[in-house]
């Protein structure tokens, strides 16, 4: 190798080290600063959906009602990535009892209260947005969690919703904050574009379809194999 050419090679190389190191800890602080998030509003609202930032059950339930509706769940093995305290598996039993769930959430206390209140389910603490799954799931499901307004929200979201889809053998099924329309974005939660982020699904794969109506501020989307 020419001179010159290693040393593009090398500077090269160390650029693109330091890019993902500074990356890869600007995203360490985007979970910290969730995960304290969350841990406050535990503290302060203990076992209630309030403690998972909505508004009241009605709004936390008419997300799951969609999110499963049109899925097929029978003898399905199901990952619920940020599963909070694990509330959407009256949702899965009210269109199957067949089915086998695992629920992940990085907050203890969430995954303590769902084991409580699920006994029989498989919970664990961990990180299946940014993390090693180890395993796949036919169904990969994800309530809630792309809403937040945080620094470079929708390159997270994407990367959020590709880790999700690799995780999946068959479908991936998510809400999120957002609609057809500008919403604008408040402290808390930034207001996706739905057609760009239909747009971007589409990139990933040809069978997506998009659902709206249930909520002025929300949009469900799933993605199949
Ligand atoms: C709005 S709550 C929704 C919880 C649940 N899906 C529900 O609808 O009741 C968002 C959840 O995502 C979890 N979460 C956020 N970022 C996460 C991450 N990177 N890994 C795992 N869980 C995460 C939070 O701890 C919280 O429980």
């Amino acid at each position: 190798m020419k001179p010159f050419s290693f040393v593009f090679f090398i500077s090269t190389t160390i650029i693109l080290e330091l890019a993902r190191a500074v990356f890869k800890s600007f995203s360490r602080y985007n979970l910290i600063m969730t995960a304290d998030l969350y841990q406050k509003a535990f503290d302060n609202y203990g076992e209630s959906p309030k403690a998972l930032h909505w508004v009241n059950y009605a709004s936390q339930a008419v997300r799951f009602k969609h999110l499963v509706s049109d899925l097929e769940l029978e003898d399905k093995t199901i990952l619920d990535a940020g599963c909070g305290m694990g509330d959407i598996l009256p949702f899965i039993y009210a269109r199957t009892e067949r089915f086998d769930y695992l629920g992940i959430d990085t907050n203890e206390d969430f995954i303590a209260v769902a084991k409580k209140r699920y006994a029989g389910h498989s919970f664990k603490v961990g990180d299946p947005f940014f993390g090693n799954l180890r395993r796949r799931f036919e169904v990969v499901l994800c309530s809630g969690v792309m809403n937040e307004n945080k620094p470079d929200w929708l390159n997270l979201r994407k990367r959020m919703i590709a880790h999700l889809f690799d995780a999946a053998t068959e479908t991936l099924a998510f809400n999120m904050a957002g609609a057809f329309h500008y919403i604008p974005p408040d402290a808390k939660i930034a207001y996706a574009d739905a057609q760009a982020i239909y747009d971007y699904c589409r990139s990933l794969t040809s069978q997506v379809s998009i659902k709206t109506g249930y909520s002025p501020y929300d949009f469900t989307i799933v993605m199949q194999k």
